[in-house]
């Protein structure tokens, strides 16, 4: 008879032989593509060896060449789109997002995994309230808030990746739920919000999840850690709803100013308010996780940073734009600041900050050229990097001038596009570029001496969104007055 404990290393085997066989037999419709080496890609991810590795293990494939690879991922085969032709097929109504992911644990009905009907009411009631809330001088006075701390931090090496999460947690905060996160008090202690947040997410990302997807199910001391984290993170979420209830009860805010949970409150109503509010939940989620993106301001002020000439000549407009270093930019204002527009979006060309778009399935069959047609239901991603990177299209080096003549230039998709594309790109943008013009009027940036040798910006391995390795940065107080 066989006892329990030594049964795991049968059934262990069994499994693994399984999915070797599954890695090495994919579908026939799929077979003339080219194929990711699979073992040097789990090496990569599970072995934290960063995001270039990744995608030069992925560009092994000769991406550039097909337009298309596949990959061996969650357990099946799946297909990553790698140029702009076929990317179409990526933003089409066929690609829909999948049931039973691992994030949708945590994201719920929320927006970005929604379907149908229920996406379609939900991008109606987001995106009007949303560009009612988009205000430069908001944004301009959390960056005052930003520039207080650090004025107190002067020439020390501070986290860039830290230091940007707190800004644009405020600013999402005070703009779309008019709620103080108090990410700007002081840079010791990591307000409890982010914290959660930051813990539900590096737990959602376990690698095992995208090698074996299955396992996000069993009751294995991961997932429970994860669901404590979750339902932390919601009794934050509804405090936050529940505080914006109270004080819309009490203030009388006109129709311009209302912000986008004020807006969503009024949609539901309060009859329906109980029967809803798990829905609301989700969508706030959504919002928040895709609201602060981090890392785009990161890669910002880390070229700034690495590119002094690049730098001079981007605080000098904002100085020629603005005329001080106290003045907070209004709508006019943001629209000349072409130069550091330029750099915001050629830093969002070299480090698409969402690096793979999130897996759909397509509902029918798709041709991509005469010999290759994938079956419905294959799952598909695009993968913004590569075609950010095409050799074709673009050279590899930083140079914002080629955003100053052309406006947005169609291979350039880091906010996607099709009927999934954020809804945040213009508040993302503004937000951008005032955070920015306003750093330059007041801090000279650098790199510490051991930052210098990096070549590329150190990036971590995670997989769908780019995070930067250790980057620290020097923020000193600008003495010498700018000549414009
Ligand atoms: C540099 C900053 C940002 C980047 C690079 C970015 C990128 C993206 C991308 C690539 C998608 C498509 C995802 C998909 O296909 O599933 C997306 C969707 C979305 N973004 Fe952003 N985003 C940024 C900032 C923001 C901000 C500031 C907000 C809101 C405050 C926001 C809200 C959303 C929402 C709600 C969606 C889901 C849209 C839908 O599924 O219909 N994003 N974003």
């Amino acid at each position: 008879m066989i006892s329990f404990f030594s049964a795991i290393p049968i059934v262990v085997l069994i499994l693994g032989l399984y999915f070797i066989h599954r890695a090495c037999t994919p579908p026939k419709e799929l077979k003339l593509i080219p194929t990711v080496p699979i073992y040097k890609f789990a090496w990569a991810v599970l072995f934290n060896k960063g995001q270039h590795e990744i995608q030069r293990v992925i560009s092994e494939s000769d991406p550039e060449k097909f337009g298309l690879v596949k990959i061996f991922l969650f357990s099946g085969w799946s297909v990553l789109i790698t140029n702009i032709e076929y990317a179409r097929v990526f933003f089409s109504e066929n690609a829909q997002a999948p049931d039973g992911h691992p994030i949708k644990r945590f994201f719920g009905k929320g927006i970005s995994f929604a379907n149908g009907e229920d996406r379609i009411r939900q991008r109606k009631m987001a995106t009007p309230a949303f560009n009612k809330s988009l205000s430069p001088e908001m944004i301009g006075e959390c960056t005052n808030e930003l520039i207080t701390l650090l004025n107190k931090w002067n020439d020390v090496p501070l986290d860039i990746f830290t230091l940007m999460k707190r800004i644009t947690v405020q600013t999402l905060g005070k703009l779309a739920f008019s709620y103080d996160m108090k990410a700007l008090d002081s840079l010791e202690e990591e307000p409890y919000f982010i914290k959660t947040y930051e813990k539900v997410t590096e737990l959602i990302q376990n690698p095992i999840y995208m090698i074996l997807k299955f396992t996000y199910k069993l009751p294995l001391k991961v997932n429970l850690e994860l669901s404590q984290v979750i339902e932390e993170f919601d009794r934050l979420i509804y405090k936050v709803i529940e505080q914006r209830k109270l004080d819309i009860a009490k203030e009388k805010k006109s129709e311009d100013h209302k912000d986008l949970l004020a807006n969503m409150l009024e949609n539901i109503g309060n009859e329906n308010f109980e029967h809803n509010v798990k829905d609301l939940r989700d969508e706030l989620t959504a919002i928040f996780s895709a609201g602060h993106n981090t890392f785009a301001l990161s890669a910002v002020f880390y070229n700034l940073a690495k590119y002094p000439k690049i730098q001079k000549k981007a605080r000098e407009e904002a100085f020629k734009v603005l005329g001080d270093s106290s003045k907070i930019p209004n709508s006019e204002n943001v629209k000349d600041l072409k130069y550091i527009k330029a750099i915001v979006k050629e830093s969002l060309r070299l480090y698409p900050a969402v690096v793979m778009l999130p897996f759909r399935k397509v509902l029918k069959p798709v041709r991509f050229n005469q010999d290759v047609v994938i079956p419905e239901r294959t799952s598909l991603s695009l993968n913004i990097w590569q075609v950010h990177k095409n050799s074709d299209l673009w050279s590899d080096e930083f140079k914002p001038e080629r955003f100053m003549n052309q406006d947005d230039k169609e291979n350039w998709i880091p906010f996607s596009s099709g009927h999934r594309n954020c809804i945040g790109q213009n508040f993302s943008i503004m937000e951008q570029i005032v955070i920015t013009a306003m750093i330059l009027l007041n801090f000279e940036l650098s790199l510490p001496p051991n930052g210098q040798k990096f070549d590329k910006m150190p990036l971590k391995s995670s997989f769908y969104t780019l995070n930067p390795k250790d980057i620290n940065i020097i923020f000193s107080k600008l003495k010498t007055i700018v000549e414009i």
